[in-house]
Formats: C-alpha cells, structure tokens, sequence
C-alpha cells in the first residue's frame, strides 16, 4: 500500500491527511515498507500529518512506537527522565498517558476569558488563548517529532488542539522584524520553577535549579534540517524564562523590552490565517514537527467528561544549531 497525502487541513493553510485508512496494523506495516514515506508526507505538508482510524492502537500500543521509530532515531523512554511511572503506558514506556483520569490527573487549561471572541468566533490568538508551547524547548536539543493518539477524546466543541505554523508565520513578518530577530535566542523553561510570567509577576520564590535543570537558550528563528525553511520558534507566558528573559540580551522580565517583543511575535504567529484546530474523533492519530509548530490544548469540561490521550516524542535530527551537544536535561554526575 502507498499512502495519498489531501491537504491543506480543513480551514487551514498547512498540514496533510494520510489515505487511505486500512487500520493501524496495515498503516505500520506499510510505513515500515517505504519508511521515508510519511517522514516526507509531514515535511510536504509544513509539519502536520492526521491518519484517522488507527483505533487499533489502543489495543496494541506497541503499533504507536513502531509508527514512531519512522520519524527518528531516538524515542523518548519514560523511564529515563524522570517522568512519573503512574503517567507512563504500563506496557510500553515510550507513551506518556495525558488524562484527566486516575492516576494521571492532569487537569485541562482554563476557559479562555471570554470564551469567545468579540465576532463570536473560537478564539485561537495569544493572549485570548493561551498555552501556546512548543514541546520540551525547555531542553537542548529540543525534539523533532511528536505523535499524538486519542484513545478517548472528548465531544467536539471542547478538548481541541490548535497547531499555528511559525514557517507561514515567519515568511510575512516585515523586513524590519525579520532583522531584530536574526541571531536571537529566546530563553524557555520548564513550568513551575518560579519563572513563568504568572510567577515572576506574583513574586513567587525562584527555585534553585540544578544545572541539568535550568533554563535553555533557543534560537527564535529555527532553519528546519529536513526542508531548509526558516521557522519562528517560541512559547508564550508559561514555558520562557520571564525572569532573566524572555530574549537573551534584551531587558529581562514581564514589563521589559524582552516581553513585549514575545507579546508581538506571539500575537502575530498565531493569527487564525497560521492556525489550524483539531476536533478529535477516537482513532486519531495526529503527528506534527516540533521544529516548525507551535501549538496548544484547549479546556474540556473536566468534572463531567473523561479524556485518554496518548503521545510519544522522537528526536535525533535538531539541525546544525545543536551539532554534537549533549542532552542539557541529563544530571551530571556532580549534581
Ligand atoms: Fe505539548
């Protein structure tokens, strides 16, 4: 079986579903056969790949690394960093669970306030919406690829995920813009460490940080290793560092010249002609690059619904920026 590629997703600019959809065991087993045949589909579609009908998965999780081992070298194992157990896949332990169930208990985002814009629409632009992240930027190398299955999703209108696409996003910024930004690092964090926006601002106590734990330089304009497009590459309120960023070399903190630069990039990235939202259906499977996507969860109603996603994360090809570095997020002997 080969694979057709229908795009752009619907009401977006960007992104691919794969046909046709003959199961997840005859989707792996294909992927398998021609494996440089998705890896080229998601780079063809600017970082964004749906396969429905993979409900198989959730029966045989194994079939989910196997997808996964397609689109890099290195698999992200649970095991190894520190993650809970009780949010792990008990079998395979490549899959971290995101539920609102037992024993993971991860709550969704809030509401966004007001739900809805002033025209009556789903609001999807920061800082209406917000949550807007790129995965574990947090760390260098950052990963490339991560694969996203609803095993349980809850009903449409709740529960979505947003993609914005910082390539779209960087080709129409101005000129002026594209030469502040050159050669720009942004500096991100991992939540709750007393450095997001909300923390600094309430004078939350600043964690001391190990080394392997501290906050990492990112370049704000990725050169994606695959397609060679330049790509904005950032997070907003909860994932920079708003204490000593959120740009190195430009005035740190929440009121500095820092923040309202992010407070511009971020607002003009995900603009709703960049952005593309997901309503889920059980057996969807999404895949997108983390290189050249930012994207976000939306609320659910929690204390009535029920949601069981499972995703895994694959890197290994960062670009030249990261040549020959060591994983900043590994302890060192010393700490
Ligand atoms: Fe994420």
């Amino acid at each position: 079986m080969s694979f057709t590629v229908t795009g752009p997703l619907p009401g977006a600019s960007f992104g691919g579903r794969i046909g046709p959809s003959g199961g997840a065991a005859s989707v792996v087993a294909s992927a398998e056969a021609d494996p440089d045949a998705l890896p080229k589909a998601l780079a063809d579609s600017m970082g964004l790949l749906l396969l429905k009908g993979m409900d198989a998965i959730a029966q045989d999780a194994s079939l989910l690394l196997r997808l996964s081992r397609i689109f890099g070298p290195e698999i992200e194992d649970y095991r190894n960093n520190l993650t809970p157990l009780h949010m792990v896949h008990p079998e395979v332990k490549e899959i971290l669970i995101v539920s609102n169930k037992p024993p993971v208990s991860r709550q969704p985002p809030a509401l966004p306030d007001p739900p809805l814009t002033a025209d009556g629409r789903f609001p999807v632009q920061f800082p209406h919406r917000r949550g807007w992240h790129t995965d574990q930027s947090y760390r260098r190398p950052p990963p490339d690829v991560s694969l996203f299955f609803a095993v349980t999703p809850v009903p449409k209108g709740q529960g979505q995920t947003l993609f914005a696409n910082g390539a779209l996003a960087y080709d129409a910024l101005s000129p002026a813009l594209k030469a502040k930004i050159d050669g720009l690092d942004g500096l991100h964090t991992k939540g709750r460490t007393g450095r997001s926006r909300d923390q600094v601002l309430a004078g939350e106590p600043v964690q001391v940080l190990k080394s392997h734990e501290r906050s990492q330089r990112q370049p704000v304009v990725r050169t994606h290793p695959v397609t060679g497009r330049r790509a904005l590459y950032l997070c907003e309120y909860g994932q920079m560092d708003w204490l000593d960023g959120p740009f190195v070399g430009m005035e740190p903190g929440p009121k500095g010249e820092g923040a309202a630069l992010l407070q511009e990039l971020m607002s003009h990235i995900t603009q709703p002609r960049f952005v593309y939202v997901h309503e889920w259906d059980a057996g969807d499977l999404l895949i997108w690059d983390n290189r050249c996507l930012m994207h976000a969860a939306t609320w659910y109603d929690a204390a009535k619904l029920e949601r069981v996603m499972w995703r895994t994360t694959v890197s290994g090809n960062p670009g030249d920026a990261y040549a020959g570095e060591k994983k900043s997020w590994i302890p060192a002997a010393a700490d």
